[in-house]
């Protein structure tokens, strides 16, 4: 039984700026973030990208200069995605397999320019395939499963002896984790980890990423065959068991807002480290309402982020990391 008013009052504890400094729950800190990169070839090259206002791809010589940016503010990792160029797009992927592809170009340019901080690539065909899924497909639309968990294991290797510290697969085809896991350690791979996209929702927020990545005007139909359903939670935990099984070291829960719930849930449940993707239909709601003169811009970066650490998060990636590393520093 606690006191009540008047003995107790609430507001004591929000009285000054130390005070509730001192009693604040969760804190912010750079560390709990990881700063998704967008990578396009050529050389000196900037590509804004037209959903996500204040986002670019980069080419590789200049994306070192983000990733140094990122480490000196206290980011510990960073997350790249190519934007393949269209004549390497195909129906089987096989760019995806090239050692010398966009995305193990900018990772070993990255550990040789910044060895300080930790590079995650995304494994997903999406980047690579001529249309636009994160798999190959039969000639009805469908994601065959296992044919692409191969061309998966394969992708992941390739990422690893690039220098990928945390492999990301991000397509949620079935069992690819235990696959990935398997190849890595007979790679020789045994401190690569991975980070599985264990609860992905086939959501309408992802827009914005499908432009920068390229595969936007190209994805016919929807992912909904592979990506889990808004409506679901118990499934989320289903998937996130199943990969920890599999051999996930770490798990994550994406979009990250709309799910806060889950990320909750999964924390939980489980007790494992916990990632949620603040994704880039999430970045681009919050750059308009600021821009609508909704809100202070910083305000609602650090509000929203706030929200993962209440939840439970043990980190996110959010293309505001930056933006919101400087905040909190400053
Ligand atoms: C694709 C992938 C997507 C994102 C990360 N990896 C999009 C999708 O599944 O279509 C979304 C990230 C974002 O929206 O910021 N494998």
């Amino acid at each position: 039984m606690t006191a009540s008013y008047p003995a107790l009052r609430m507001r004591r504890g929000r009285s000054s700026p130390w005070m509730r400094d001192m009693l604040a729950e969760n804190r912010l800190h750079p560390s709990d973030f990881i700063l998704p990169l967008f990578i396009c070839e050529g050389s000196g090259c900037e590509e804004p990208i037209g959903s996500l206002p204040g986002v670019s791809r980069w080419s590789i010589d200049r994306i070192t200069a983000k990733a140094k940016e990122a480490a000196s503010l206290g980011i510990p990792c960073i997350a790249l995605f190519p934007n393949t160029p269209s004549e390497l797009r195909t129906e089987d992927a096989r760019e995806a397999l090239n050692p010398d592809n966009l995305i193990c170009r900018a990772t070993k340019a990255i550990k040789d320019a910044v060895p300080e901080i930790g590079v995650l690539t995304d494994v997903a065909l999406d980047p690579y395939t001529a249309h636009g899924h994160d798999g190959i497909v039969d000639e009805t639309g469908w994601v065959i499963n296992d044919d692409t968990v191969s061309i998966l294991v394969d992708q992941a290797v390739v990422q690893a002896e690039a220098g990928a510290d945390i492999i990301a697969p991000s397509d949620m085809m079935d069992g690819r984790v235990a696959a990935i896991r398997s190849a890595l350690e007979e790679g020789g791979h045994h401190n690569v980890a991975i980070m599985a996209y264990a609860a992905k929702y086939a959501s309408a927020f992802y827009g914005p990423f499908r432009e920068a990545v390229g595969s936007l005007g190209r994805l016919k139909g929807d992912k909904r065959g592979y990506q889990m359903n808004p409506a679901n939670i118990e499934e989320a935990l289903r998937e996130v068991e199943l990969d920890l099984a599999e051999g996930a070291d770490f798990v994550m829960v994406k979009p990250g807002l709309p799910y806060l719930d889950v990320v909750r849930h999964v924390k939980d449940a489980f007790g494992v480290p916990t990632f949620v993707y603040q994704v880039s239909g999430e970045y681009a709601m919050i750059e308009a309402s600021a821009a609508a003169g909704a809100g202070d811009r910083n305000a609602l970066i650090l509000e929203t982020l706030m929200a993962f650490k209440r939840a439970g998060a043990t980190g996110v990636l959010t293309y505001h990391a930056l933006d919101a590393a400087r905040l909190i520093q400053s």
